[in-house]
């Protein structure tokens, strides 16, 4: 099979090339990938030998009507994903996530090829932090921020694309990710880097806001399930019953490295922070059988930590501009 991976040099685009390659050895893997700043080569270095990556933007018509053109499958990963950065400059994020997903579109009509569109729980808006409700399948879009309206203007144009042009596509909406190959303007690796250069973690506001985390090795293995036995045209939301709020998980990495419960800084909040995200995953789960391998938050936090260790030539590079960005904003 091959398969056309967008975005696959950046977080969770480059673990799952590792995944396809690890598990399938049947898939011949060809990136598209612009290598923003978000983007990276050397997260596919371990596996060059098995993956052409060709460096090229999504809203390049004629390179991804040819690339899809060559293809069996393609699932969609290239966004601009950091909320901060469109709150700062929301034009990329109206290009990549809009544009270059109506390029992609275009593309598997003209070719019928299959899509994957990769997208993200913050569609639907937030949850009060102490509402029982979780986001379903039904759930209201409610954006809140330019990256989170261009991905749901992103899986509207899918869903048309289904319904008026019989396109073969799936959708997925996941939840936060951790794990390898994080960007460090992200927050987990943001804290994890710190901590290893004896800095403090910084949490916006009071800390109380609630992600629901997600290995990425999770996020991937879901999005094979739906692309392997998913219904076309339908939207599967992946989560995994992680729940917790920024403080706990910054107090949980201060005692993986030994710090003080308290060694950690508030910092100027993020305009119109979302409180709570947190996920439904039944049909997902009932529908396809799939079921998360990382359960255990702080064994996987241990682990990622362990790699960003291990990796510092991986992202020591970014790490100075990402933090005087942020300390440029109070954060
Ligand atoms: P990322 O920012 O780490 O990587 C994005 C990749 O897309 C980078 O390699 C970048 O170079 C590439 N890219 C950007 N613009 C491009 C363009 N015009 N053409 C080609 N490539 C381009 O993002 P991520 O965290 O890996 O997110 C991947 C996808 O998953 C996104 O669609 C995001 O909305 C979605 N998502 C992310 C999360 C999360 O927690 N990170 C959760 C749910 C959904
Ligand atoms: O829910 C899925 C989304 O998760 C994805 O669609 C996005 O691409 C991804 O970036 C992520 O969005 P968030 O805005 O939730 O992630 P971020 O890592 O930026 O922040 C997570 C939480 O931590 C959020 O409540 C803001 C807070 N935070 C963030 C940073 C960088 C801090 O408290 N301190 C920080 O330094």
């Amino acid at each position: 099979m091959r398969v056309l991976v967008t975005g696959g040099a950046g977080f969770i685009g480059a673990n799952f090339v590792h995944q396809t390659v690890r598990e399938r050895p049947d898939a011949e893997v060809t990136v598209l990938d612009a290598l923003t700043y978000a983007g990276d080569r050397g997260s596919l270095a371990p596996v060059a030998d098995r993956v052409t990556l060709v460096e090229g933007s999504i809203t390049d018509g004629p390179l991804v009507d040819r690339l899809v053109g060559e293809s069996d499958l393609v699932v969609h990963f290239a966004a601009e994903s950091h909320n901060d950065n469109s709150l700062d400059d929301p034009s990329p994020f109206v290009q990549t996530n809009l544009v270059g997903t109506f390029t992609l579109l275009e593309a598997v009509r003209k070719h019928g090829v299959r899509f994957h569109h990769i997208s993200t729980d913050e569609v639907y808006g937030d949850l009060e932090l102490d509402d029982p409700a979780k986001f379903t399948p039904s759930t209201p879009y409610n954006p809140s921020s330019p990256y989170s309206s261009t991905k749901a203007g992103s899986d509207l144009l899918v869903r048309a694309w289904v319904r008026s042009f019989g396109v073969q596509a799936t959708i997925s909406n996941c939840s936060n990710n951790y794990g390898p190959y994080q960007h460090v303007e992200k927050f987990i690796p943001r804290q994890i880097t710190n901590l290893i250069d004896g800095g403090r973690p910084k949490l916006y506001g009071a800390g109380l806001n609630v992600r629901d985390w997600i290995h990425v090795e999770d996020h991937n293995s879901a999005v094979w399930a739906i692309v392997e036995k998913g219904r076309i045209g339908e939207t599967y939301l992946i989560g995994a019953d992680g729940e917790k709020n920024n403080l706990e998980v910054v107090q949980t990495l201060l005692e993986i490295f030994g710090r003080d419960p308290g060694d950690f800084e508030h910092v100027n909040d993020r305009p119109g922070h979302d409180l709570r995200y947190a996920i439904d995953a039944s049909k997902l789960r009932d529908e396809l059988g799939w079921a998360p391998r990382y359960t255990d938050f702080r064994s996987g936090l241990e682990a990622t930590v362990e790699w960003y260790r291990a990796n510092e030539a991986w992202w020591r590079p970014a790490k100075a501009a990402v933090e005087a960005k942020y300390a440029a904003q109070g954060q």
